[in-house]
């Protein structure tokens, strides 16, 4: 199979507040809008080097409403559109925004996605151009604003399942898995495009709501400017869900808060650098610190929930049982360590 797919290149989001989410990621995340089209509004981070890497769409929850990536060629989009449909999906044709013709098919799990190879570059005006050739505009001023977009993770009720089609069919690199010690269990898998560990992950959903997201998550240049993050999130009132902290699976540092629609955002930065093409992924136990490399900190329960809600817009209970609650969230408790 040839390379199909390059990296991700936008994700879109729906909330139900479009001027408090968009605020939001201009003010506490540190995005910048770009454009206004049929209520919904463009935005990126200062080293995108597209139009723009985020849609915030008017919803009445909060949910994906796709995410996006470029082909490595006008041949690979034809291909991946073929090879979606020789599995027996079919998706349309479309006149994107700034991305020209793009395929968007539901996959087989629920899951929105766009494929696309044209794409308008960003083009900084003056006053906000770099002074460096390759940047496509002046590094944000906002501290810990984050260079660029870096992966999704959506839910699904069938991990594996999911893995396998999103290998087999477009040609993702599967590279780590997570099975639950006390039993044989999938609970969450990433899959990548490039070098870093994923940019797409995928984690098990006990709901039976198909299509759902967990978070997406942006990448900042260093551990330092993470850190001065989660330092001016919490003196400006933004609660962090989760972390700081390193994935074991990725080796990636991580933290989670949530913009205001409740949907989980992720920064993210270091971890490894992986070009081999046969690579095999290792099954990694919650024990052995797959989330948690230090493997002291224990995931709060709210990290289960994904978006929109399990059972519509009152729902609170999700539907991920208590067994495979009670090990993800306790997973050193046997080790006498949590
Ligand atoms: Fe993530």
């Amino acid at each position: 199979m040839i390379k199909l797919l390059s990296h991700l290149s936008f994700v879109a989001i729906t909330t139900p507040d479009v001027e408090a989410s968009v605020e939001f990621y201009k003010t506490e995340v540190g995005l910048t809008e770009v454009a206004r089209e049929d209520g919904k509004v463009y935005m990126r981070c200062w080293g995108d080097y597209y139009a723009y890497s985020v849609v915030v769409a008017p919803g009445d929850e909060p949910t994906l409403e796709t995410m996006a990536w470029r082909t490595s060629s006008a041949e690979a989009l034809e291909e991946a559109a073929k090879r979606v449909e020789a599995a027996g999906i079919q998706g349309e044709w479309i006149d994107g925004y700034k991305i020209g013709r793009a395929y968007r098919f539901t996959g087989p799990f629920g899951h929105d996605m766009t494929l696309h190879w044209d794409v308008e570059r960003h083009q900084a005006p003056g006053h906000e151009a770099s002074i460096f050739p390759d940047r496509p505009e002046k590094r944000s001023k906002i501290a810990g604003a984050p260079r660029q977009l870096d992966h999704v993770t959506v839910a699904t009720q069938d991990v594996d399942a999911f893995v396998t089609w999103y290998v087999d069919v477009l040609g993702f690199r599967f590279m780590a898995r997570t099975v639950l010690d006390e039993a044989p269990i999938s609970v969450f898998s990433v899959l990548t495009t490039n070098e870093k560990s994923h940019d797409l992950g995928v984690v098990l959903d006990g709901s039976t709501r198909a299509g759902r997201i967990n978070h997406y998550a942006f990448w900042v240049d260093t551990r330092e400017e993470l850190l001065i993050a989660a330092d001016t999130l919490m003196e400006n009132g933004i609660p962090i869900e989760y972390g700081p902290n390193i994935h074991g699976i990725g080796e990636q540092t991580f933290l989670y808060y949530r913009e205001p629609s409740s949907l989980r955002i992720e920064l993210n930065t270091g971890g490894y650098r992986n070009y081999v093409p046969d690579w095999e992924a290792n099954t990694w136990k919650p024990s052995q610190g797959s989330n948690n490399m230090y493997r002291n900190g224990t995931m709060p329960m709210s990290m289960t929930e994904s978006f929109p809600p399990a059972d519509g817009p009152s729902a609170t209970e999700e539907g991920v049982p208590d067994e495979i609650k009670d090990a993800l969230l306790n997973p050193y408790r046997k080790q006498g360590q949590g």
